[in-house]
């Protein structure tokens, strides 16, 4: 379907981190890199952000490079600013009070004034790059204040922003104080965009709470003289590809490997970056609670919790990475016997095709995150399985994911007992409810792909049509 871009018009994509083409041409984008590279290639289509690199002396044009029909254009950043803007505001501030975690937050003046800063100079190396007609679309909350920046310098074009996080209610976002700047900073945009009706509902409260402006119909929010929108876009997978990855991972070096390792006990896998919002911990605390309590599968289980490390300059992931891996020894030195280990507890990152041939040899995916704007590895989890034999999927209440995937084993990942009763369930449930409840999920999954949240998105910021709730949340 043909993009309904101004006619001369292209996409432009911004992100704080850009899938650069590899030198050898091999691209190790993931499934919403890939859709965006998609939608970029159908008018040709500039994607700007940061470079990946940072550095003492800052040059102000962006590096271009040119990859077909895409030009990517990408900034260093200066190393003290990185800190405060990255390391500081956007991980340290933002990231926790999205997660509700208000005992987190740190408040730092000069880490706001940082991230603000930042968004400035990012405004003023794109502004010279775009043409009137260009459709914007900014992701992730690194870059709140960028269109503000860019109408301060004059940018007439349409802007979206797509929050590929949650949106908490206004009680927990107003502790931040730079909470007024940021919801301003909202305002300029056209379209504002989240993966789910209660993280928009959340948002229109925020905006309601603090007087700024009001609804006028369908999904449309007046402020000033400006109207913009606000919606659900809850962003899928392409589920029949994952499939057929997860199909012929089968026989790939680590899939057999794992397979061999097994001898004959069923595998319990999980998969997240190293982040608090996980539930790691709690997840460890409940399958140590599984064991202890269902003896008959001492042995009989192994446990791969696969968790690469994330942001580990940000002190409170530094100290994560030290008490995971402490609870998993603890665990490991508890449970275990001479001849089983019930937790693999590693800290690689795993290629696209090993992990596709993992979910499917699982027989339960835990996917229980503490507070998550959607959850990919869940969707994938589902659409990897052998529909013949498939695995049971434990999702968090709390996982954006939940509202498609609500014929998962639904938990509360605080709960640890409640936790650990379902995994036993799941081990020990039947294949016809098994075949049941995956068929259900599977065919949410068909229904709204990665290129539907694409176009789903860009269809409401360009032709200015009202967003259509999800269907899963009414
Ligand atoms: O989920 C939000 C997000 O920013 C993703 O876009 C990104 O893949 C992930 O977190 C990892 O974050 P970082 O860029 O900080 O490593």
């Amino acid at each position: 379907m043909e993009r309904p871009l101004g006619a001369s018009g292209r996409l432009v994509v911004i992100s704080n981190r850009v899938p650069l083409p590899a030198k050898d041409g091999n691209s190790s984008a993931g499934g919403l890199a890939v859709a965006l590279e998609a939608a970029l290639k159908q008018h040709g289509g500039l994607w700007f952000g940061w470079s990946g690199r940072t550095v003492d002396q800052v040059e102000n044009a962006p590096q271009i490079i040119e990859a077909g029909k895409i030009t990517f254009a990408v900034l260093d950043v200066h190393r003290k600013d990185f800190d405060l803007f990255y390391t500081g505001f956007a991980n340290r501030a933002l990231w926790p009070i999205c997660h509700y975690r208000l005992d987190l937050l740190q408040v730092d003046r000069s880490q706001t004034e940082g991230y603000f800063r930042v968004n400035r100079t990012f405004a003023e190396a794109l502004a010279p790059l775009l043409g009137p007609d260009d459709t914007i679309w900014i992701h992730d909350y690194h870059f709140i204040p960028l269109a503000a920046e860019l109408r301060r310098l004059g940018c007439r074009n349409r802007i979206g922003f797509f929050l590929h996080i949650p949106w908490p209610p206004s009680d927990i976002a107003s502790a931040l104080p730079a909470y007024g700047r940021l919801q301003n900073g909202f305002t300029a945009y056209d379209l504002v965009g989240f993966h789910t009706k209660q993280d928009a509902d959340n948002f229109r409260q925020c905006l309601l709470r603090e007087n700024l402006g009001f609804p006028v119909g369908d999904g449309e929010y007046q402020v000033g003289g400006h109207r913009f929108r606000i919606g659900a876009f809850p962003v899928g997978i392409d589920a029949d590809a994952f499939a057929e990855t997860a199909r012929a991972a089968e026989r790939n070096p680590t899939v057999r490997r794992m397979r061999e390792s097994m001898e004959k006990r069923r595998l319990i896998i999980g998969v997240d970056r190293l982040d608090y919002s996980k539930g790691i911990k709690e997840r460890i605390e409940s399958y140590s609670c599984f064991i202890r309590s269902n003896p008959q599968f001492r042995n009989k289980v192994v446990y791969l919790q696969v968790t690469p490390k994330s942001r580990s300059d940000v002190p409170e992931y530094k100290r994560m990475q030290h008490q995971i891996a402490e609870q998993a020894g603890w665990a490991n030195g508890n449970l275990g016997e001479v001849d089983w280990t019930p937790i693999r507890y590693i800290n690689k990152t795993i290629g696209h095709m090993a992990l596709a041939g993992l979910y499917r040899m699982a027989r339960v995916g835990l996917v229980t995150p503490l507070r998550d704007g959607m959850n990919l590895v869940a969707k994938e989890f589902v659409a990897a399985q052998d529909e013949n034999d498939p695995g049971v999927l434990i999702l968090s209440r709390f996982a954006g994911a939940m509202h498609e995937l609500d014929a998962a084993l639904l938990v509360n990942p605080y709960d640890t007992e409640t936790t650990a009763a379902a995994i036993a369930r799941a081990l020990e449930m039947p294949l016809e409810e098994r075949r049941e409840r995956w068929r259900t999920m599977m065919d949410r999954l068909r229904g709204n792909g990665i290129d539907d949240w694409c176009q789903g998105f860009l269809d409401v910021l360009t032709s200015g049509k009202s967003p259509v709730p999800p269907p899963q949340e009414g």
